[in-house]
């Protein structure tokens, strides 16, 4: 009974995982025991120093690679004991991915884009023709359908990327440093929209970021160092005044 309840309020349990790669004769160890719980419709925000293992995580979570040590359960379900199959449909069905460098298909239009995550999990042309063309008509893109990336500037290419994420209805969005190759004023953009997006849907958030911008937008904040969790804030307890961050000097929001 306890565990089921455990799991209807965390969506994500990350139990002591460890992720070492080896290179050659060395070992890096890219997470050192993390444990973290994600509570389901939370925007949770991921913030630490270059290296300090975000990627990896963001890997873990989204079943794109699997722990040296230790365990990821999505919905209660340990995601080491799936089978390629079980792990397949969650990756398609369950959760949306979002890049820095918004990974569209080039030769592929914008409709066609969204439309692939829903094509793989066996939809119709008309259906999802036309739920594409939703997806992309709330991210505010209804008259780009037809245009290739190179054709949209890089804040609409994202977008299209938050659409085509959201293709499935997923229950979880992992986004890996989406603001990271935006200006500031696109990247607020981006922003507002996962923010609209959380509340229309009720999906959880989980991004990575190096953005300040992202930490209003956050419930809680986790900081990650040299592959721990150093310390997990709630936003309201995160000092954010215009042009300071708390305990970081000159840095502007
Ligand atoms: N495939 C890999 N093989 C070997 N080492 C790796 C691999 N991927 C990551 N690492 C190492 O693991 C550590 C964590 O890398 P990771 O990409 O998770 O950091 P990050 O926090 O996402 O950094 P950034 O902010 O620069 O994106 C780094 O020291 C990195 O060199
Ligand atoms: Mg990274």
């Amino acid at each position: 009974m306890a565990e089921a309840a455990r799991s209807e309020k965390h969506i994500i349990e990350i139990r002591e995982v460890w992720k070492t790669y080896r290179m050659g004769d060395e070992e890096v160890h890219a997470l050192r025991g993390v444990t973290l719980d994600v509570i389901r419709g939370e925007y949770l925000s991921i913030m630490g120093p270059s290296g300090s293992g975000k990627t990896t995580l963001f890997n873990m979570i989204g079943a794109l690679d699997s722990p040296s040590k230790g365990h990821v359960l999505v919905n209660g379900h340990d995601m080491g004991s799936l089978s390629q199959e079980q792990v397949a449909y969650l990756r398609c069905h369950s959760v949306g991915y979002i890049f820095q460098s918004f990974n569209l298909i080039p030769v592929m239009t914008a409709l066609e884009n969204v439309s692939l995550p829903m094509v793989f999990a066996g939809m119709g042309r008309k259906e999802y023709e036309d739920k594409a063309a939703a997806k992309l008509e709330m991210v505010g893109l209804q008259d780009r359908l037809h245009h290739k990336p190179y054709e949209l500037s890089g804040g609409q290419q994202q977008r299209v990327a938050i659409a085509r994420a959201m293709a499935n209805d997923p229950a979880l969005i992992l986004a890996d440093e989406p603001t990271g190759n935006l200006d500031l004023k696109t990247g607020q953009d981006i922003i507002e929209i996962c923010m609209r997006l959380r509340e229309e849907s009720g999906v959880t958030i989980v991004s990575n970021t190096h953005d300040h911008k992202m930490l209003g937008a956050s419930d809680r904040v986790v900081d990650l160092r040299d592959g721990q969790v150093e310390r997990i804030r709630r936003s309201d307890e995160i000092d954010i005044q215009e042009g300071h961050i708390e305990g970081i000097e000159g840095v502007e929001v």
